[in-house]
């Protein structure tokens, strides 16, 4: 299938619609996980531009190739740290967990950026059921469910500490990037098999242990966050799908992103936001209310639902 030259694709303005304001982390320590490039390296950027104070912790699986950090490490050299982090290598989590403990002794913000969706002669999004192979759905599972949560695990201490501390707001915030294929109620075209039901297992994951931090009375918020499609290498080879207007640039995505989170509370624990913010999509209500109405009614309802008990 031939490919639509990017020059025809309009992204949307990455300065359209945002409201600049500094977010909360003033002063306290933040943490991206799967830095590299891609909308990582773009919160890492925003972060440290939209704050004059707070370090932030970049991690990533080859620092020295690393090229875009590097370059913000120049600019931002006492606030920025780079550490090797690959999510399938439980140790190197420990390490960055140590090296943040020592350093810092406490986590604000972290953001699990890292994902796959398609990786030459590795994993291929699947058209049908008939390419589905155990080794693609089993290194989906491990870098897009395992992997985040595993450093949600080794963060918790920190987190915990974070969230009565070090800025203004009351809470810490783990945000996990998700996608709006990962909801089953959602589900209209069905493919994808790896990466859908990858992100499906990190949605429940991450609902599971909100659930959990909530019961213990810690101080820490989980939301999930649906991007968009945003023009990063893992959009790109499959851009031509997209209708004209609906891909946007990484600045723009981020922005967003950052907006929710930046006015996260305890009461978003366990949400699914995606980026316009009002697009709300929570696990129970939909996939309960599908089997009653069709798909497209589910949403509207479960949208209205959850913006109304939320506002
Ligand atoms: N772009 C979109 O349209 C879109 C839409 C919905 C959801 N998302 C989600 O948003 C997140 C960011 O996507 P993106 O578009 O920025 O993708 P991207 O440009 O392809 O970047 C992916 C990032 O994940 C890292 N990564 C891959 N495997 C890793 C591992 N084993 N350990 C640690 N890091 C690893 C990559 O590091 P290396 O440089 O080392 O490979 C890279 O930094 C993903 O979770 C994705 O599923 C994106």
């Amino acid at each position: 299938m031939a490919m639509r030259p990017l020059g025809l694709i309009r992204l949307i303005n990455p300065r359209a619609s945002f409201s600049s304001s500094a977010v909360k982390w003033e002063g306290g320590v933040s943490m991206v996980q799967g830095a590299s490039r891609g909308i990582g390296l773009e919160f890492v950027k925003q972060l440290l531009e939209k704050n004059e104070k707070g370090h932030i912790i970049a991690t990533c699986r080859s620092p020295n190739a690393a090229t875009g950090l590097a370059e913000l490490k120049n600019k931002f050299a006492e606030r920025l740290s780079i550490l090797p982090l690959d999510v399938t290598v439980e140790s190197t989590i420990e390490e960055s967990a140590k090296f943040i403990q020592e350093r810092y002794g406490s986590l604000n913000l972290l953001i699990n950026a890292s994902g796959i969706l398609s990786i030459s002669d590795v994993l291929q999004p699947e058209t049908t059921l008939s390419k589905v192979q155990k080794s693609s759905l089993l290194y989906a599972y491990e870098v897009n469910a395992v992997g985040p949560i595993l450093v949600i695990k080794h963060m918790w201490p920190l987190l915990k500490i974070g969230g009565g501390s070090g800025t203004e707001r009351d809470v810490a915030v783990v945000a996990n990037l998700s996608a709006r294929v990962g909801s089953i109620g959602d589900n209209r075209l069905g493919g994808w098999h790896s990466y859908r039901s990858s992100k499906t297992a990190l949605n429940q994951l991450t609902k599971t242990i909100s659930v959990e931090f909530a019961r213990r009375k810690d101080p820490i918020v989980c939301i999930l966050l649906h991007p968009g499609t945003v023009d990063t290498d893992l959009s790109r080879p499959f851009q031509r799908n997209v209708p004209e207007g609906k891909l946007f640039a990484k600045e723009f995505s981020v922005q967003r992103l950052l907006s929710i989170i930046n006015s996260a509370k305890s009461h978003d624990n366990g949400k699914f936001y995606a980026w316009d913010e009002l697009d709300i999509i929570t696990f129970v209500d939909i996939t309960h209310a599908s089997t009653e109405l069709d798909n497209t009614t589910t949403v509207i309802v479960c949208r209205y639902m959850v913006y109304h008990l939320t506002a």
